[in-house]
């Protein structure tokens, strides 16, 4: 499948896109890690200045590494380590723009400097994160938490 980049004059006007993107994703592929790969690579074309773009699933009282764009990470995290299984514990949304100041981090790429996890819900529960990486500090905003936060309504919507 071709992703078409169109034109777009704002951060919020590119999620946007995004979202429309993920959407098709989800239907043409009809299975779920297919779809979720394809969403990795699609947030990995987006993007600016990231060096990963991808997936923790739940299961079995953990989080386990999904479908990513990037170098390998580690597979499994316990609830409460690390920013994604922070969000997890927390069931909120966690922007770290100096992972390197913040103690529960987990480094899987040394050049990562900030990260933003994104809980997935389904229903009240948590599906999964998605997690992105950037080698700029502070390289996320208001505007990326809240393109996210679409971004995880609109793949629950799809596995829903
Ligand atoms: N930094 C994450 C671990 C996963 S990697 O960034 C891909 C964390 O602290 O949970």
């Amino acid at each position: 499948m071709e992703i078409i980049i169109e034109e777009f004059h704002t951060k919020k006007e590119m999620y946007a896109q995004m979202a429309r993107h993920i959407q098709n994703i989800f239907s043409e592929a009809n299975d779920l890690y297919a779809a979720l790969a394809n969403t990795s690579a699609l947030l990995n074309l987006y993007l600016e200045n990231v060096n990963w773009t991808g997936f923790y699933l739940c299961k079995d009282d953990a989080l386990v590494l999904g479908p990513f764009q990037g170098k390998p990470a580690v597979a499994r995290i316990q609830i409460g380590d690390g920013v994604c299984g922070t969000a997890v514990k927390e069931r909120a949304q966690q922007r770290v723009d100096d992972v390197h100041s913040c103690c529960n981090h987990i480094a899987c790429d040394l050049n990562s400097a900030s990260e933003i996890v994104t809980p997935i819900f389904i229903k009240d529960e948590i599906f999964g994160v998605i997690d992105i990486d950037s080698p700029l500090s502070a390289r996320f905003d208001e505007t990326d938490e809240e393109g996210m936060r679409l971004l995880a309504e609109t793949i629950a919507g799809q596995i829903r």
